[in-house]
């Protein structure tokens, strides 16, 4: 790297252990320093939504800004711009310099958990707006880390799931939008992902690492791997992988790597190589001038609150108006009453894993509609469905075996019997598989007197990351004596765990035991980053809550009122990294779904606002009046809600993603986790190659999907004339005249996709290949001018391994979704072939 300190002679003076440290974590967040020799280290910080600095679950709290996918469907790079710039803000007060995040991976199937935390379906739109998202970040001065390179659009077994996919679908679909941010944007990180892509792990993938990103794309950045996701010694140095996160190592201890050099299994260049990129990292990161990792904040900025209301109302998108029922004025409301339902005492803000973040605040649908009209309205609130995944943990009517409130935590060497340590007060009936990082190979064991409010039935669940038992007065309740089947399932929210039933008698006291132990060790099996850690959960629930009737006195309300809004969608525990969705339905077991039939029956005036980061089943699509997804929008949820509910914000959002009628006609149906061998190795097969999202609902009926990508409606109206295609130096320039024919401002994003006429059945109809964001005033009307690159629309051709256009007619039709084309231009494109 030019300017400023040497790396190359602050390298030359290291001694080959002292290189050889470089190239691993020095612990779960840093990278190691060695001031002796003035080698600073720098802090990552978790994640695309939000910094949220070390500690997982209850840190300083941080701006939660919304997810990927809102942002995705404000359809507004610029915006994403801003959002990534306040990010950074946010990464420096969490002391860290780097912030693991965009998530650019495809939306390939609506099952997907991290789906939400990712832009799109659409490999244009999800580099689009990564490339303003990273120049957002690295303006001032913090690393973006694009991640997870690549083909990880699942969770089920992601640490040994093997993605095999065509080269063609890889460089179309899974690789292009990085390829555009490495080109556009050069984000100064990558990360590897956990999935194997063709049979090898990504971080030891040279295919991937050295041809592809730093050869072909001349990208000179870190490669990082996901946290766990190292999977070899010398295969991942070789093929490029220049550190290993988290630390301390796994793989990379001096001792090992020597050995592999005194082998000739790696050369001293190759670490070489991979230190000097750990030092030159350092070095865009500033650590070398100021090498201080500065104490995390909590800073809750007024202009961060804005630019969040503003990105996530922009972001919602509205889906039907019937009868122009929204938006709900307040001279519509004036001296109403409303029933707000489901979830609207919850701030549906993020979705869960390492894309969740402890918010600031979360502003839920209730606030904001009872401060904003709650002396002009009469609003009441009601759940009216059970959806919670896991029991809550106990924590009241608990005293540990000092008296005091809480469980007494020991802690034992594994079959011994004097704990080591021993800590009154613990909290809850919980031991956190994050937390437990630094007491790995242990067992614990938990121990209250609980004394039962209520006679009657008591719910129960224990589920553990290794064998853990739960017992009621020495009597075993729960015994779980393998190993959680899906551990980073577990870590991230649950699996779902089997209830069991206790009678209890109110006023007796009841001893609590749960013992958990460390996952067991099967030969030839790698737990990876779950070796060593303990987790277990105790969930409890009484009968009085458990089996309460919810539904039929949120259907009174919804009777007594004149307008009912339900509010759907998914917690984080439903919606995660760790897990993929369990079903295309809201959960759980249709409870979200027979609220909406049951309201909709009630009251004609129903509305539903979904939250989810992903399409979902619409059984009650046609009973009800108006429908809104608002993603996760971040911690001004309610507001951002209220504000397009209201009109205060016309929706201008577009959907960046097909929402399917069924799971069925869905691209990867079929092929979505794998198939599991005789060993339990998954494969998942992307067999459905380049026809993902709308690139595969174009060749099905209108009528298989509910709505279409780039879909989204608005309270007033658009006009598209006097569209034109021009050929200019770099590509094409199309040009249409919007005019906003009603006397309310609002935006839309303008559509432009590209197919060659009379395509043969392995290409795609159409691909989106420019869109533009447009605001406008009361019937006024805008000139937009579109470039288009013949690159957006190229193919790669898997015979000669090269990006081309055939040459022949290609129609250019300006569109306000990948369903609804309005205008459209034939012109001749002479064959054309690109270097990789
Ligand atoms: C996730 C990454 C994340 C890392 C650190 C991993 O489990 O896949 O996206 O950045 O953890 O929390």
């Amino acid at each position: 790297m030019e300017g400023g300190v040497d790396t190359k002679a602050i390298l030359d003076k290291l001694t080959i252990e002292e290189k050889i440290s470089l190239l691993a974590g020095a612990n779960i967040w840093e990278s190691v320093a060695i001031p002796a020799k003035g080698v600073p280290a720098f802090k990552t910080s978790d994640g695309p939504n939000g910094a949220r600095g070390a500690k997982f679950g209850d840190g300083l709290t941080s701006a939660c800004f919304p997810a990927a996918c809102c942002i995705a469907a404000t359809f507004e790079p610029e915006l994403a711009l801003r959002v990534g710039r306040a990010l950074a803000n946010e990464t420096k007060s969490k002391g860290a310099r780097c912030l693991l995040g965009p998530t650019m991976c495809i939306q390939r199937h609506p099952l997907g958990g991290r789906n939400f935390e990712s832009f799109s379906e659409d490999a244009f739109l999800t580099g689009k707006m990564a490339i303003a998202m990273v120049k957002g970040i690295q303006s001032q001065g913090v690393s973006a880390t694009v991640k997870h390179f690549v083909a990880n659009e699942q969770e089920t077994c992601r640490l040994t799931v093997d993605t095999i996919v065509s080269e063609r679908a890889l460089r179309e679909i899974y690789l292009r939008p990085f390829e555009m941010a490495i080109k556009e944007a050069n984000p100064w990180a990558v990360m590897t992902s956990y999935n194997l892509v063709n049979g090898e792990h990504a971080d030891s993938n040279a295919l991937l690492l050295k041809q592809v990103l730093r050869g072909e794309w001349g990208w000179d950045g870190l490669v990082m791997s996901d946290w766990g996701g190292t999977n070899s010694t010398a295969a991942a140095l070789i093929a490029g992988l220049d550190l290993e996160m988290p630390g301390p190592t796994r793989w990379r201890q001096p001792e090992v790597v020597m050995e592999a050099l005194e082998l000739g299994a790696l050369s001293e260049q190759v670490i070489n190589d991979r230190a000097l990129h750990v030092l030159d990292f350092a070095k865009r990161l500033g650590c070398f001038e100021d090498s201080t990792i500065a104490e995390e904040k909590s800073i809750d900025r007024a202009e961060d609150r804005a630019l969040i209301r503003e990105a996530a109302s922009k972001g919602i998108v509205l889906l039907k108006n019937k009868d122009n029922t929204l938006p709900l004025t307040k001279e519509k409301l004036l001296g109403k009453k409303v029933a707000l339902l489901g979830y609207a005492k919850m701030g549906l803000a993020h979705g869960g894993g390492s894309a969740s973040v402890n918010a600031h605040y979360r502003v839920t649908p209730w606030d904001a509609f009872q401060r904003e009209l709650g002396d002009v309205v009469e609003f009441s609130f009601a759940k009216g469905a059970h959806t919670m995944r896991n029991l809550p943990p106990i924590t009241e009517n608990i005293t540990d075996n000092q008296g005091g409130s809480g469980f007494t935590w020991r802690l034992y060497h594994p079959g011994t019997t004097e704990p080591v340590q021993v800590v009154h007060g613990h909290k809850l009936s919980e031991v956190d598989a994050l937390d437990s990082q630094h007491i790995p190979n242990m067992e614990v064991i938990l121990e209250a007197t609980y004394t039962a409010t209520e006679t009657g039935p008591c719910y129960l669940t224990c589920s553990g990351l290794g064998p853990s038992t739960l017992a009621i007065d020495d009597r075993i309740v729960f015994e779980q004596t393998e190993n959680c089947n899906d551990g980073m399932a577990f870590i991230f929210g649950g699996v779902p765990a089997v209830e069991s039933v206790v009678e209890l008698i109110a006023g007796q006291q009841y001893r609590i035991r749960i013992h958990t132990k460390p996952p067991v060790k099967i030969p030839g099996v790698d737990l990876g980053i779950l070796e060593g850690k303990i987790g277990v959960r105790v969930g409890h629930m009484l009968a009085s809550e458990h089996d309460k009737d919810l539904l039929t006195e949120a259907v009174k309300l919804a009777k007594a009122t004149d307008t009912a809004i339900v509010f759907t969608g998914h917690e984080p525990s439903w919606e995660t990294e760790g897990q993929d969705q369990l079903s295309f339905h809201l959960p759980k077991d249709g409870s979200q779904d027979r609220l909406v039939c049951a309201i909709a029956a009630a009251n004609p005036n129903t509305i539903v606002v979904n939250s989810t980061g992903v399409p979902v089943a619409m059984p009650w699509l046609e009973d009800i009046k108006g429908l809104v997804q608002t993603w996760y929008p971040g911690q001004e949820a309610g507001n951002s809600i209220f504000d397009v509910l209201t009109g205060t914000q016309n929706p201008e959002g577009h959907l960046p993603c097909t929402f399917s009628k069924r799971l069925e006609d869905c691209p990867a149906f079929g092929n979505f986790p794998g198939e599991y061998d005789e060993n339990r190795q998954l494969t998942v097969e992307y067999s459905e190659g380049v026809f993902v999202g709308y690139r595969h609902f174009d060749r099905l009926p209108r009528d298989k999907i509910n709505f279409p990508f780039g879909f989204g409606l608005s309270y007033t109206e658009f006009t598209f004339s006097d569209f034109s295609v021009k050929e200019s130096s770099k590509g094409f320039v199309a040009t249409v005249n919007v005019t906003n024919t009603l006397s309310r401002a609002g935006g839309i994003a303008v559509q432009i996709y590209v197919g060659k006429v009379g395509n043969p059945s392995t290409d795609p109809i159409k691909t989106l290949v420019a869109f533009k964001k447009v605001t406008m005033q009361p019937n006024e009307m805008v000139r937009v001018d579109m470039p288009i690159t013949k690159q957006s629309f190229s193919g790669f051709d898997e015979e000669t391994r090269r990006w081309i256009v055939r040459g022949g007619d290609y129609k250019f039709g300006v569109s306000k979704s990948a369903a609804d084309p309005v205008l459209d231009q034939i012109i001749y494109i002479e064959p054309q072939i690109f270097a990789l």
